[in-house]
């Protein structure tokens, strides 16, 4: 059944009978719907018979967006914009095979299999986020494939500071966390021959609007709205928009330099390097975060000075989203 956000998105002007005769519902429930959605800040007009319209308010359809994207390759391919999917990775994968170019764009509204690295999900609420997928088909070493979540984490940290003013921190390899809370998590999936890229699908999610968050991610997860206290919040494709500039600069200088390119502002950036940390994957290991290598690996000395070499993992740092 299509929630009220979906059917409106879905129409121009449609009347609070129709919607109600739709979800079974009265007209009383549809108004009470409809004041819930316009106090959790989503514009909607109403003109009597003519019944309830979304106006573009935060809406993400590529016709509100592209004319303002200075891009060359980023948002430029086919750009496709679903109000539910399964997974915005699921579908630019999809969109791979299909043989959509480098720069192509998936996005959605809301995600019904969200998923996470290491196999978990990825909450995904209607309307709450950016669920975002770029496809790839880089110039790139499969090997250096970790660098574009590098470069992921830095454009979605640049363009939140832009249109929010809140410099968040990049959690190796790729979380940005504000206040000891998850904002964003990157997920990318490779399909490459040992010594060429296919293609790449580096999925963004990023937590903007404010709402309850389940039991398990309560304490680790936040949204960006409730760290702007009077400040407006951002339209979403205002921060669509810079991450896609930010994203092309930042996968051109990659490609051309390496790691080399962005290490200092990963550095600068970074809530791990430097400190404790407990590396949980396939051996636990407690130490300092010392360095990254030239293709995103973690350098950690354990209390016997000896340096491991992590490629994934996942790392809690002391004081970071509740690890002590
Ligand atoms: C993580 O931190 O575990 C990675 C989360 C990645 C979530 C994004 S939301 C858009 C894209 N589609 C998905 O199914 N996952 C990524």
């Amino acid at each position: 059944m299509r929630s009220v956000l979906e059917i409106l998105s879905a129409s121009d002007y449609v009347s609070g009978e129709s919607i109600g005769a739709e979800l079974g519902i009265s007209r009383a429930a549809v108004w009470k719907k409809i004041s819930a959605l316009r106090s959790d800040g989503w514009e909607i007009a109403s003109a009597g018979k003519r019944g309830y319209r979304l106006l573009a308010g935060d809406r993400l359809e590529p016709e509100l967006w592209t004319h303002s994207l200075n891009t060359n390759s980023l948002g430029r391919g086919e750009n496709r914009y679903l109000f539910t999917t399964d997974s915005t990775n699921a579908e630019a994968k999809r969109m791979a095979a299909a043989g959509a170019p480098h720069g192509s764009l998936c996005l959605c509204e809301t995600q019904t299999h969200g998923r996470g690295r290491r196999g978990r999900s990825w909450h995904s609420p209607e309307g709450r986020g950016l669920w975002l997928t770029l496809l790839l088909r880089p110039e790139l070493a499969p090997q250096d494939a970790p660098l574009l979540t590098f470069c992921s984490a830095l454009a979605m940290r640049r363009a939140v500071l832009s249109t929010t003013g809140l410099a968040a921190a990049v959690k190796w390899p790729n979380d940005l966390i504000l206040n000891q809370k998850k904002i964003c998590g990157i997920l990318l999936e490779l399909a490459a021959d040992p010594d060429k890229i296919e293609y790449v699908v580096i999925g963004t999610g990023l937590n903007v609007r404010r709402g309850a968050y389940p039991p398990e991610l309560s304490s680790s997860a936040a949204s960006l709205e409730v760290f702007l206290y009077n400040n407006s919040l951002p339209l979403r494709r205002d921060i669509l928009c810079a991450y896609l500039t930010h994203m092309e600069e930042l996968i051109g200088a990659v490609s051309a330099r390496g790691l080399a390119a962005i290490r200092e502002e990963y550095v600068r950036a970074s809530c791990t390097l430097g400190r404790e940390v407990l590396v949980s994957g396939a051996v636990q290991i407690t130490g300092t975060a010392e360095d990254i290598d030239g293709s995103g690996a973690l350098l950690v000395r354990d209390a016997d000075g000896r340096i491991h070499r992590l490629l994934a993992g996942d790392v809690s740092v002391r004081g970071v989203m509740g690890c002590e």
